[in-house]
């Protein structure tokens, strides 16, 4: 009996001291031109699907996502974060990434196979050892949906249709390089409505823009969206772009059908705030003519953008700039309703 405990004791230090002496010999293969073995193949990808059902069943139930607003802004995400690996519907995978191991597959094929929480755990946390990256931040849950909606509606998408969500402009046949995408790909007036989540800029302030896209960049707001956008951005264009968003002239929106009872609610929380729950007047601050700059316009803005930021101020994760701890502050008691409304009447300024 004794001797058999020695003889398990000894195969437990040998082995790792084996496994190190192999590694150290060299000879593991690591090229990924011969691809894996069929079996590793099976087996890898059966670990990675039993991983992520598991993880799935932590992630919240997923919210409404038919929502067609959330189409626009995950289609330009794709277009600048994904598609360089799983091609999308106006472009193929290019050779360099069919040579990954794994090579990324085509997502109209195999989205079907997930379910929404499935994707939203993959889209959030990437896939350790295989090139699928992680969302640029843990903090926007809300947009992780987005791609998760928009990622539902690939298989079979009409390459037009996703150039058209995307912002792209129409390419002659026989391109090599992609369109690129621009910020006028989502933040051009014409393609803003009443639903959109992607804010209008135009004539938005110079001094709130400008720490806006320094907010981005320093990792203060966090939107995985706004930070691949801005990844290829020098900090030297941003008075540039601030200068030109803000000298546009804002476009009225289409005047949405909101219920008078509500605006009546935003209406008084703006002008005079409700000091027993502690909201202070929105106008003290914001609409002023010789106000702060870095108070930033909300007139005419898309009460569905100007909700989803409430609701981040409110939950804590909005950030911001040098300011924002104010707007914190001013959020932290709102409801659900008081949000809707005030974004109603805002909107409707
Ligand atoms: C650098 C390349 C790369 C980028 C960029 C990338 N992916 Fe992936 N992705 C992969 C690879 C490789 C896999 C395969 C993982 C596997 O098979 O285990 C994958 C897998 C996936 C899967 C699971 C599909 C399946 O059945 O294996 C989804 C969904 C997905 N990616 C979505 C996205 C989205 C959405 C984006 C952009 C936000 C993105 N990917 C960006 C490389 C990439
Ligand atoms: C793929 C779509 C997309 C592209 C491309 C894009 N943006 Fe954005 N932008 C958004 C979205 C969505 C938001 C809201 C992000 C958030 O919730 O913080 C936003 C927010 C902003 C804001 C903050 C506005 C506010 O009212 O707080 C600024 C400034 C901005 N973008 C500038 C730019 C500039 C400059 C570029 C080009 C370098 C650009 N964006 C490219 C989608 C985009
Ligand atoms: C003490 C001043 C102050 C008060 C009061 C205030 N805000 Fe703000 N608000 C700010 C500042 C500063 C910011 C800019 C935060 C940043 O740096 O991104 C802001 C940002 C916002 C934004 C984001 C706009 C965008 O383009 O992303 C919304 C929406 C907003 N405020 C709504 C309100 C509402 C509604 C109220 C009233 C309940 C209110 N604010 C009260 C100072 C204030």
């Amino acid at each position: 009996m004794l001797i058999r405990w020695r003889h398990v004791v000894a195969t437990l230090v040998a082995l790792p001291l084996l496994g190190f002496f192999i590694g150290w010999l060299g000879i593991i293969p690591l090229g990924a031109s011969g691809g894996h073995w069929a079996v590793t193949d099976w087996f890898l990808h059966w670990v990675m699907r039993n991983s992520t059902r598991t993880a799935a069943l932590r992630v919240e139930t997923p919210p409404p996502l038919d929502d067609p607003a959330r189409l626009p802004l995950a289609a330009g995400q794709f277009e600048m974060g994904c598609a360089r690996c799983h091609g999308s519907p106006a472009q193929g995978r290019s050779a360099a990434t069919l040579a990954m191991l794994p090579p990324p597959p085509d997502l109209g094929r195999v989205v079907p196979t997930w379910t929404d929480a499935e994707l939203f755990q993959i889209v959030q946390h990437g896939i350790r050892y295989t090139g699928m990256p992680a969302w640029p931040t843990t903090n926007r849950e809300d947009e992780v949906w987005s791609m998760v909606a928009f990622l539902r509606k690939v298989p079979g998408m009409h390459a037009d249709t996703y150039r058209e969500l995307a912002g792209l402009s129409a390419t002659p046949s026989g391109t090599v390089e992609p369109p690129s995408m621009t910020c006028d790909s989502c933040h051009a007036e014409s393609r803003l409505d009443a639903g959109s989540l992607i804010p209008s800029l135009a004539g938005q302030s110079v001094a709130y823009l400008l720490e806006s896209l320094r907010a981005y960049a320093e990792d203060k707001r966090p939107s995985g969206v706004m930070q691949t956008a801005m990844s290829a951005l020098d900090k030297d264009d941003f008075p540039a772009l601030a200068a030109a968003y803000a000298a546009r002239p804002r476009q009225r929106l289409a005047p949405e059908s909101a219920d008078p009872q509500a605006l009546d609610h935003g209406r008084r929380l703006a002008e005079t705030g409700d000091a027993a729950r502690r909201i202070p007047a929105c106008l003290t601050c914001h609409e002023k003519r010789d106000g702060n700059p870095s108070y930033p316009r909300l007139s005419g803005q898309s009460p569905a953008y100007l909700a989803t930021q409430l609701r981040l101020f409110v939950s804590g994760k909005r950030g911001g700039g040098p300011y924002a701890d104010l707007m914190k502050t001013a959020a932290e008691n709102l409801d659900e309703a008081d949000i809707q409304a005030l974004s109603a009447y805002f909107a409707s300024r």
